[in-house]
């Protein structure tokens, strides 16, 4: 079984993360779309909401699962005997801190990194930019999936 994972805090999944989930999905016969617990950073929806959200857009691919982690990722990736890590590079600006933890992956635990280049439609887009401009009124209908989009609109006018 040829497993990877793909780690982040998807506050909320975006096109841009659903794009590298579905190319990875192609190239292993597993890939687990595990969920940060960052305790110490405020979000906009739970983990619990975030994996909801991620199972639901990734069930079309079939091989994809959803889990959470806290802590090192290599350790997670050790209990669950996953040997590569799947990341997308959206620009040459991601690529200092992806290439640090991916060095530091590697050699705190031997985990590999395999990164994916994002496809260039989606090259600007963050989670915390749609945040951003949703607050704001802006559009972001097209930049994550309609079952996002509708609990990223509630969640706001809640906030409001
Ligand atoms: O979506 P994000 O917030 O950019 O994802 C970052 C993430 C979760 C992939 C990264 O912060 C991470 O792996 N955190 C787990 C803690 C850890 O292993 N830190 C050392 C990295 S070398």
């Amino acid at each position: 079984m040829r497993r990877a994972v793909c780690p982040g805090s998807f506050d909320p999944v975006t096109n841009g993360h659903l794009d590298i989930v579905g190319r990875a999905s192609r190239l292993y016969d597993e890939i687990v779309v595990a969920v940060l617990v960052n305790k110490s950073k405020s979000s906009l929806f739970t983990v619990e909401e975030r994996m909801d959200m991620l199972a639901e857009v990734t069930g079309e691919y079939g091989n994809v699962r959803v889990d959470s982690f806290h802590g090192l990722l290599v350790n997670y990736c050790r209990t669950h005997d996953i040997p590569v890590v799947v990341k997308g590079l959206r620009a040459v600006s991601d690529f200092d801190y992806e290439l640090q933890m991916a060095q530091m992956n590697h050699g705190l635990a031997g985990v590999e990194t395999l990164f994916i280049a994002t496809n260039p439609l989606y090259s600007f887009l963050s989670s915390s930019l749609v945040k951003e401009v949703a607050m704001y009124g802006g559009d972001v209908a097209g930049l994550v999936p309609q079952h996002v989009l509708d609990r990223l609109l509630a969640r706001l006018a809640e906030r409001c």
